[in-house]
């Protein structure tokens, strides 16, 4: 994800920025850029690819004068991974450099009113609408941060930036919302992040910008402003944290941080894709494509059970008849193709290679396809006739969590898309729809902590297991199999993912008190059959745990009861809770969680 670095001090700039910028590395990023000023002029440098590549751009000893500067690390989302998109972009007068995190919604319509008086863009991004529009009211009058202020009024969506300007080497402007910033008290000198380990081995003093709050930071002050310039009193916090445990967030394990994560990946996401007003869901980039006769879902390990999960989706609400397979399976199937039919595939890494074979296995057969993909720029993303990009943000641990969770986002913002325009969906679904999700991250993020120490009571209540069931129906079967591969990637345990109706032709012979289950028994049309195939689960002495709502009766050894959310919504709950047990029964056991026995991130071959 896009790592923001600002600085204004006495040190020698160039070489900090490119060091902290190193410590937001392991975010993940395309491309890289700085900007300074000298001599009442601004230099930008920027580069495709690694920190190395900008690294080899600075090499002129004049550089090393500058003492303050801003930089960035740009992990594509809008606009491809080139240069010309990369940060800081400039404003068309010189005088002003930018970085921003987030994403503008309303750039088109900014840009073109910005280029109706004249001004020319000279990239592809949401971001130098910013730049430019600040730029623009300061030359007709306006102070810098009376222009920073009308400029965010008028800009929706979600923005952590810096600016400076040429000719005030000491200062520099910041502003948040939705995106993180933080500031960084030293002696002398003054830091923005969008990370705190940016600037860690200089200051442990920081302040955490909220929404809608903007500064004025030069070398030895800072005034933190609301959008209307009054002046605002912030708390100073002390961290205690080392730089390995600041890159986490704090959190112990980076799977933690990235089951976290998952109410902003929610909000990044739905970013630009649902109307709020209007209640609808908009992807440009399916505007002009065919509502899908046939499609054949292609994935493996996690990004295949959100594939089986989004097979019930859109069978259901959009009447699209879905074929969901493991990738290393449908490329020597011989798998009679219409040329009709689209080909989704769908993964986080977009470089796995059997994902990658089916999908040149299609392009081969003349089938589009429609590539769901969290890397920008990755293989996959790249050879798709058309990617819609998940926005996870880059995930580190090699047991997937966010990934999922934004892949089933998309599968249900694609449903409601083709749903919608195939008239299959009421206003008032529609309506509800829109508005669960636009509630959804917060009731998450509410829910994770209590959640998180549920699953810590469990995982030692049942730590004793060697095998474990894991059950559900309907679209609580792909959360089943995706709970027990959790469950095994990180913890060692055996576990097994079925069809609670399936238990009868023969699993059941497994069950004995020793062999617990892991049910999910939220509530939808298939509950009451879950409930009974729960019965006989009990009737054989099997210990469960159920994952259910509080109004839901259902008989279990233990109960963890989360809150009502109608389905298909429920499983944004659920599928935390079921990383959660996992991640909690790995720590108990004393396993490697972000690095599990015999596992890659990406599998690139074979
Ligand atoms: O990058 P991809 O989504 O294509 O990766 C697919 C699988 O390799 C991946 O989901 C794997 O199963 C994870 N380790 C699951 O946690």
């Amino acid at each position: 994800m896009c790592g923001i670095i600002g600085y204004v001090g006495h040190r020698p700039s160039v070489p900090l920025l490119i060091e902290s910028l190193r410590r937001l590395e392991y975010r993940g990023y395309d491309s890289a850029g700085l900007a300074f000023c000298l001599n009442n002029k601004l230099q930008v440098i920027k580069s495709e690819g690694k920190l190395s590549n900008l690294e080899n751009k600075l090499n002129q000893s004049e550089f090393f004068l500058a003492t303050s500067g801003i930089g960035h690390t740009r992990w594509a989302t809008h606009g491809l991974p080139i240069e010309k998109n990369a940060h800081p972009h400039l404003s068309i007068d010189g005088r002003f450099a930018l970085v921003h995190n987030g994403i503008i919604e309303n750039y088109g319509e900014l840009k073109e009113k910005l280029e109706k008086k004249g001004i020319t863009f000279s990239s592809e991004t949401d971001t130098e609408v910013l730049v430019q529009l600040i730029a623009h009211y300061v030359r007709k009058g306006d102070s810098i941060l009376q222009a920073i202020s009308k400029s965010l009024k008028e800009i929706e969506g979600s923005y952590a930036f810096a600016l400076i300007e040429c000719s005030q080497p000491d200062k520099m402007w910041v502003g948040r919302h939705s995106s993180p910033l933080i500031l960084g008290l030293g002696q002398g000198e003054n830091f923005v992040a969008s990370d705190i380990p940016a600037f860690l081995p200089y200051t442990k003093e920081v302040i955490f910008l909220e929404n809608e709050e903007i500064a004025e930071i030069t070398t030895t002050s800072y005034q933190v402003y609301d959008l209307d310039l009054t002046p605002l009193n912030k708390k100073v916090t002390t961290i205690k944290w080392d730089i390995q445990a600041a890159q986490k967030g704090g959190f112990k394990h980076f799977m933690l941080k990235e089951i976290f994560d998952q109410p902003q990946v929610i909000r990044d996401c739905l970013t630009g894709r649902i109307n709020k007003s209007k209640k609808s869901v908009i992807l440009p980039e399916l505007e002009n494509f065919p509502i899908p006769h046939k499609i054949h879902i292609i994935a493996c390990g996690t990004s295949f059970h959100a594939g089986l999960w989004g097979k019930y989706l859109l069978e259901e609400l959009a009447q699209i008849p879905v074929e969901v397979d493991i990738a290393s399976e449908f490329r020597y199937r011989k798998v009679p193709l219409s040329p009709q039919d689209l080909v989704m595939v769908i993964s986080q890494s977009g470089e796995t290679a059997d994902t990658l074979a089916a999908l040149r296995l299609a392009k081969e057969k003349k089938l589009k396809v429609l590539g769901l993909c969290n890397v920008v720029g990755s293989s996959i993303a790249r050879e798709s006739d058309i990617t819609l990009y998940t926005q996870a943000g880059p995930e580190i641990s090699v047991a997937s969590t966010k990934a999922m969770l934004s892949q089933m986002l998309t599968l249900l913002l694609l449903t409601l898309f083709w749903g919608n325009k195939k008239q299959l969906l009421t206003s008032t679904f529609l309506e509800k729809a829109i508005t669960v999700l636009s509630n959804l991250p917060e009731i998450l993020e509410e829910q994770l902590p209590v959640l998180k120490n549920s699953a810590e009571e469990l995982a030692q209540k049942y730590a004793w297991a060697r095998s474990f069931f894991y059950l559900g129906r309907g679209l609580g079967y792909p959360l089943a199999l995706e709970g027990a591969l959790k469950l095994k990637e990180i913890s060692y345990i055996h576990a097994e993912g079925y069809a609670a109706g399936e238990m009868k032709h023969g699993p059941i012979a497994l069950i004995d008190p020793d062999f617990p289950t892991f049910a999910l028994a939220l509530e939808d049309e298939l509950l009451s059959k879950v409930v009974s195939n729960l019965k006989e689960v009990q009737a054989r002495g099997g210990k469960i745990i159920a994952l259910t709502t509080p109004e839901v009766k259902v008989e279990a050894t233990d109960l963890w009861t989360v809150p009502f959310l109608e389905a298909p919504f429920n499983s944004f709950l659920a599928l935390p809770a079921l990383q959660l047990f996992a991640y909690e029964m790995a720590v108990y056991l004393g396993k490697d969680v972000d690095q599990p026995r015999n596992l890659a991130k990406s599998v690139t071959v074979e």
